[in-house]
């Protein structure tokens, strides 16, 4: 949450720190600012909302060479222009831009700055204003730096410019993301995510924690914070510009919903051996065979692929698995099993809730494995190990084709865990994810149809339960989270069978009730809660699967392996809810108090 960008070099910067905020607002968009400096001082533009309401507050006739911005994911202090980023010292020499949160900020502030007048409500401001002090009692800046660092406890991304050296950006990282671009020609960039400044570098180095980074126009020095230099070489980042362009798509939801079978052909295709067997790193396996029990740690949509996840491990593999949200088990932890695997499923590899627990666990010394689609992300980098999604760049807030990646690739993980163990599966999965991504691309196909069931149910509706038994209840979930955070609908998933046992007391003339029925062994059950529904007025909308259908069904989903079925099924949940919010003239992409990258616990 929260996204910064950096710039320094020969050409005016404002466009290029526009560029990268733009990029970045999926982390954050309760308000944005830049400042930018030059010979004459630094300037300032921000302002509440996104980056186009940014955009028509900065001066176009400015001109500088070096500048930082940021786009906010309210924390401490409510959005507003006061609260917004950049935030200035008093003397109005430094001026910086922060992602991450200040744990001991108010602390800070009683024992270092009872004196200085704070202007905003953030726990951001206390950084610069802790550097200004340092500097006005004898340090050099980067000392001063340096020293505000050491006192700081949190997570932070930071970039600082001093009005006095406008040849210089002085950064540093904990915990939040942060690279630094290399720039070909005279420049050097910073940004959250490489994608922000994909437009003018490929080539990034990474920052480690407790990392500061002199940025100049012609050179970089990593130091940690004791200032011992530090060397690390550039990667090129792996991303196609078009990867995170629209297109000609009105969302980036759409767009990434369309891109589910590429995708599902794509993991086909990388988790294969040059026998054309699916095929996981042997390490991974082994640690896999070793655990005596799995723990799937994740939030949101990754932890309801987590739950679909448990079947496959359990059904195929015979392992025992526990899902857990993460932001619960790090203080609520279960007694574990002698000898576990953690499992920490995250599209964004950032998310602050799993990575304490990932913390916690690796000073346990447990082994733990990271599902993801960034590589490089924390949570890859600090697990045992990695399996990639190959989804390519979300950007839309909603997660769609990491949900369904995220699913692959754990059915690949139980599948090959369980030809090791000589437990055969009756069925060839490459073949069967084969026969998904060919759903996937009829069901993508249907969007007239799922936009006429969002029309009929949806658009003018208060609330909405999805109803399903088995794994078709975990979906379920999937499609109520789905269309509570775009549509702001009050929207729940339950178990078929749960709903009489309280939640039935909801049900009213004309309540959609959404039921999904692909199980066949849950199927006479489902049927049977969905005229529990229907007697008492709801108004049903259920999708099949072909070979299960009856006749009233709304919507059939094209035959495909039962225990796969969660991968087709929530495309037209993740449809009917892109409608339904589009309709009712919501921002799809950028849903309200949402961020894409939760790095705040
Ligand atoms: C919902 C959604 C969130 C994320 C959750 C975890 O559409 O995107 O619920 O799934 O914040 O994020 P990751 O997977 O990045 O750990």
């Amino acid at each position: 949450m929260c996204g910064i960008v950096g710039y320094i070099g020969r050409q005016d910067c404002k466009e290029i720190l526009l560029r990268g905020l733009e990029k970045l607002e999926y982390r954050g968009y309760d308000s944005a600012g830049i400042a930018t400096i030059n010979e004459n001082g630094v300037q300032v533009f921000k302002e509440k909302g996104r980056i186009a309401t940014l955009r028509e507050v900065v001066d176009t006739s400015v001109q500088a060479q070096a500048g930082i911005g940021h786009t906010r994911w309210a924390t401490h202090g409510v959005p507003s222009r006061t609260n917004a980023h950049p935030h200035q010292s008093n003397s109005g020499r430094f001026t910086l831009v922060h992602n991450g949160v200040i744990e001991n900020y108010s602390i800070l502030q009683r024992e270092h700055l009872e004196n200085v007048n704070l202007k905003s409500d953030t726990d951001t401001e206390i950084i610069v204003q802790l550097v200004e002090k340092s500097v006005s009692e004898g340090l050099e800046v980067e000392e001063a730096f340096r020293k505000t660092l050491l006192q700081l406890k949190g997570s932070y991304a930071i970039a600082l410019l001093d009005k006095e050296n406008p040849d210089v950006i002085y950064v540093a990282k904990n915990k939040s993301p942060l690279l630094v671009g290399l720039g070909k020609d005279g420049f050097n960039v910073i940004a959250s995510d490489a994608m922000a400044m994909l437009q003018v570098t490929d080539q990034y180095v990474e920052i480690m924690d407790k990392e500061i980074v002199i940025l100049k126009a012609e050179s970089i020095a990593i130091k940690d914070l004791q200032g011992n230099s530090v060397e690390r070489a550039p990667y090129t980042a792996e991303l196609d510009v078009s990867d995170i362009e629209k297109g000609t798509y009105p969302h980036y939801m759409l767009k990434e919903i369309d891109e589910q079978p590429l995708v599902m052909r794509r993991i086909i295709e990388k988790y294969r051996n040059e026998n054309g067997e699916l095929s996981i790193d042997s390490h991974i396996i082994e640690s896999v065979n070793d655990a005596d029990r799995i723990y799937i740690i994740a939030a949101g949509t990754s932890y309801h692929a987590g739950l679909v996840g448990k079947q496959f491990m359990e059904n195929w593999a015979k392992i025992p698995v526990e899902v857990h949200i993460a932001s619960e088990f790090s203080y609520n932890m279960p007694l574990l099993s002698e000898k576990p695997l953690f499992v920490f499923i995250s599209q964004s590899g950032e998310t602050a809730d799993s990575r304490a627990v990932l913390v916690q666990v690796k000073q346990k010394g447990y082994k733990a494995l990271t599902i993801t689609n960034v590589p490089g992300s924390t949570l890859s980098r600090e697990a045992d190990y990695t399996l990639l999604l190959h989804a390519g760049p979300e950007i839309a807030v909603a997660s769609t084709k990491a949900y369904t990646a995220q699913l692959a690739v754990l059915a690949i993980l139980a599948a090959v865990t369980a030809q090791g163990k000589d437990l055969s599966l009756q069925f060839d999965l490459t073949k069967e994810l084969g026969i998904v991504a060919n759903t996937m691309e009829v069901l993508c196909g249907q969007k007239e149809e799922m936009e006429k069931i969002a029309r009929e149910y949806l658009i003018t509706t208060r609330n909405c339960f999805f109803i399903g038994r088995s794994v078709d209840y975990y979906v379920g979930l999937e499609g109520a989270l789905k269309l509570k955070e775009i549509s702001y609908i009050q929207a729940e998933g339950f178990a078929g069978g749960e709903l009489k046992h309280g939640t039935i007391a909801l049900i009213e003339d004309g309540t959609p009730i959404i039921a999904l029925a692909t199980q066949e062994h849950v199927n006479l059950g489902i049927r049977g809660n969905v005229k529990e529904v229907v007697a008492r007025g709801a108004n049903p909308c259920i999708i099949s699967m072909k070979g299960l259908e009856e006749e009233g069904d709304r919507f059939i989903i094209p035959a495909l392996h039962e225990a796969l079925s969660p991968l087709a099924s929530v495309i037209p949940l993740q449809l009917i809810s892109y409608y339904a919010a589009l309709h009712r003239g919501c921002d799809v992409d950028k849903p309200r108090n949402l961020a894409k990258s939760v790095t705040v616990e």
